[in-house]
């Protein structure tokens, strides 16, 4: 399976979502991340090697994809219209990640509009925890306009911060008791996509 993540907006969880989702891919199948970004995130948190499945950027993806059953590919914020066409017929699924706030999710209801609704899937990221209203108005916001959004929500937790300063995925993260309950979010959704095909 092929999954690129893509938003028009930076910092709503694209470069974390696509490294959990290769980590729990992997346990299904090889998994290869492409890092499609020029910044180059996921190869530098996966620069002290601590990732189960493999890590390449963009140049090196024909090469390193002939062992990959699956390839989770992570981009750069802010896609033309153009190149966001090219995402969309280059994967099986396309992930959408939007913080549950006005500016994210003004930007993702923009994206979503350019694409077939077989195609992409809505993943709410970041999300704070109750007593905060924003996780479940967002959901119902994206339900009201009938978009395809996954039922699991990724939580707004530090442990997603510790996993980057550590160089890890957050499933070997230490010193964080919540870092078992980030992991079962991403668990989650991973088994959400296996289960849909
Ligand atoms: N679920 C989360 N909870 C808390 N912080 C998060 C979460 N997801 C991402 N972050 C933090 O938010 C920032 C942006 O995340 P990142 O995955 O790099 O977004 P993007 O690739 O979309 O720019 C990073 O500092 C990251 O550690
Ligand atoms: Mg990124």
């Amino acid at each position: 399976m092929i999954i690129t993540v893509a938003s028009f907006k930076g910092g709503v969880g694209k470069t974390t979502t696509a490294i959990h989702l290769a980590e729990f891919l992997q346990t299904d199948a090889p998994t290869l991340l492409v890092d499609g970004d020029l910044n180059r995130s996921a190869l530098q948190w996966s620069g002290t090697g601590g990732f189960d499945f493999q890590v390449c950027d963009e140049g090196q993806a024909v090469k390193f994809s002939r062992n990959a059953e699956h390839i989770v590919i992570d981009t750069p914020a802010r896609p033309s219209v153009e190149e966001l066409a090219t995402l969309a017929g280059g994967c099986d699924l396309l992930i959408v990640p939007t913080s549950p706030d006005a500016l994210a999710m003004g930007a993702m209801l923009q994206m979503v509009d350019y694409l077939d609704k077989q195609i992409f899937r809505v993943l709410l990221t970041i999300v704070p925890a109750k007593p905060s209203k924003r996780g479940a108005e967002a959901r119902a916001a994206l339900e009201s306009a009938d978009l395809p959004v996954f039922s699991t929500d990724i939580r707004q937790l530090d442990a997603f911060k510790k996993a980057a300063e550590q160089g890890v995925s957050v499933n070997k993260v230490t010193g964080d008791r919540m870092a078992g309950i980030a992991w079962n979010c991403y668990q989650k959704v991973g088994e959400e996509i296996l289960k849909n095909g």
